[in-house]
């Protein structure tokens, strides 16, 4: 028999409390316990059907049956394509295009059974984007709603192999539970309902989960586990660009990056992003460098940039814009013990060109050039790239994959490239930089 009991659930963090508290002991957090009611089976029984035994040999390879889409950053990102009957989660900020980018992928699906729940946006205002975007969806079916059992049992009636989109799952309900809609006890029942429908029948399912800035609202974390791939889909709000990034993969590296750009007609994938990164303006000027960052397999060449001016206050500031904080005071700190470089009456601002966040290694030995080449007004040639981690001593240490940022580099032109293959330390790379 199954009995129903209530567990206070922190909306937080999900840690489950018999009874409620002001505080959650799992986050500390204030006000997050909510009730939720679970369903307990009493006692364990015996069942008279037998769970399937399977070989290897029985088993279909989903590798070969992988669907390309038309938009390759995103067939890059899951692994070269969506695996038939994988459920996909798309969790990013609000506003930063995944309804966008599943449109489209919708629409380069056209010729297979597409259906797309919206559950935040009306079919009008559907309509309206894919006007925008361009995407004729002769063949795409919307389900309006936003009560999941509602929902699995109008997609029973479209056949194994579809594709389905639930936009999002924050929106979504099951009667069976009491909390609101985008709390922790709905998302993670719904998503799961939703997830055993989709592998039963064999449907790729995309499910779109809102993240706020600090992860506060319950979603895309309690559901990682339960889905076979988490992208993220990030950028600034103040630029075009927007970077897919994969967590999990159950069907392929993750760590992969794919890049697009949001124009007025949908996001355009960028195939050659070392490019987009680079100013037009390729005199010599002081305080910028370039190096060349990995994101996921991919070397991306970016500017680093840097200004140094004098003050007068007794603190000198640090300010760092794609970098932290901590690895800026550490170069200032290398810098002004082995270069001499007295920067303790000098403000120092750090920037990483067009919006990427990096806190790779690699980039240390660019943040320290621009800042030195700040400091003296000395430019660096544009025609220079430069990456290596600094150690405490001042010395260049190899990073990760040196061979494919060398290579990057020499594609894009690049002829001169300082590592810790050609210098051992931040005196010997500054000699090479001043050469000529
Ligand atoms: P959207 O896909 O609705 O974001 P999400 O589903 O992640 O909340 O995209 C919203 C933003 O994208 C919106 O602010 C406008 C912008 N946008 C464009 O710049 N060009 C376009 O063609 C579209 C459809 C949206
Ligand atoms: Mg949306």
């Amino acid at each position: 028999m199954a009995k129903t009991k209530t567990v206070f659930v922190c909306q937080q963090c999900g840690y489950q409390s018999p009874k409620w508290q002001g505080r959650c002991p799992g986050c500390d957090q204030w006000n997050s316990l909510e009730e939720t009611s679970l369903t307990v089976s009493a006692g364990s029984r015996a069942s008279s059907v037998k769970a399937k035994v399977l070989t290897f040999a029985q088993i279909k390879n989903q590798e070969k049956t992988r669907v390309r889409s038309n938009i390759n950053e995103l067939d890059r990102v899951l692994g070269g394509g969506v695996v038939p009957g994988s459920v996909v989660l798309l969790a990013g900020e609000p506003g930063i295009g995944k309804s966008t980018l599943l449109l489209q992928l919708s629409d380069s699906f056209a010729n297979k059974s597409v259906c797309y729940v919206c559950g935040e946006e009306s079919p009008e205002q559907i309509k309206i984007r894919a006007n925008r975007l361009r995407v004729k969806g002769d063949k795409l079916k919307l389900i309006s709603a936003v009560d999941v059992d509602e929902i699995i049992a109008t997609l029973a009636d479209f056949g194994e192999g579809s594709f389905v989109v639930v936009d999002s799952i924050q929106t979504l309900t099951t009667q069976d539970l009491t909390g609101a809609a985008g709390s922790i006890g709905q998302v993670r029942e719904t998503a799961s309902r939703l997830i055993n429908f989709a592998k039963r029948h064999n449907m790729s399912m995309f499910l779109v989960g809102h993240v706020t800035k600090s992860g506060a609202i319950a979603g895309p974390k309690v559901l990682e586990h339960a889905v076979d791939t988490v992208i993220y889909f990030e950028g600034d709000q103040y630029s075009q660009l927007r970077l897919l990034r994969s967590v999990k993969n159950r069907f392929g590296a993750t760590g992969e990056v794919g890049v697009f750009m949001m124009t007025s007609s949908g996001l355009e994938p960028v195939g050659n992003p070392s490019k987009l990164f680079l100013s037009a303006n390729q005199q010599p000027i002081a305080g910028v460098v370039k190096t060349v960052l990995l994101k996921g397999t991919r070397p991306l060449i970016l500017e680093v940039q840097s200004l140094v001016t004098q003050t007068n206050m007794a603190y000198p500031r640090r300010l760092a814009k794609g970098m932290s904080r901590n690895k800026l005071e550490l170069h200032a700190a290398v810098l002004q013990k082995h270069l001499k470089m007295p920067l303790y009456n000098q403000d120092v601002i750090l920037n990483v060109a067009g919006g990427i966040k990096s806190e790779e290694p690699a980039i240390d030995l660019a943040s320290c050039l621009a800042i030195w080449s700040s400091y003296n007004n000395k430019a660096i040639d544009p025609g220079v790239v430069v990456f290596g981690e600094i150690g405490l001593l001042g010395e260049i240490r190899s990073t990760s994959q040196e061979e494919r940022r060398i290579e990057e580099a020499q594609r894009l032109g690049y002829q001169k490239i300082i590592s810790s293959q050609n210098a051992a330390n931040l005196l010997e790379a500054i000699k090479i930089v001043s050469r000529d």
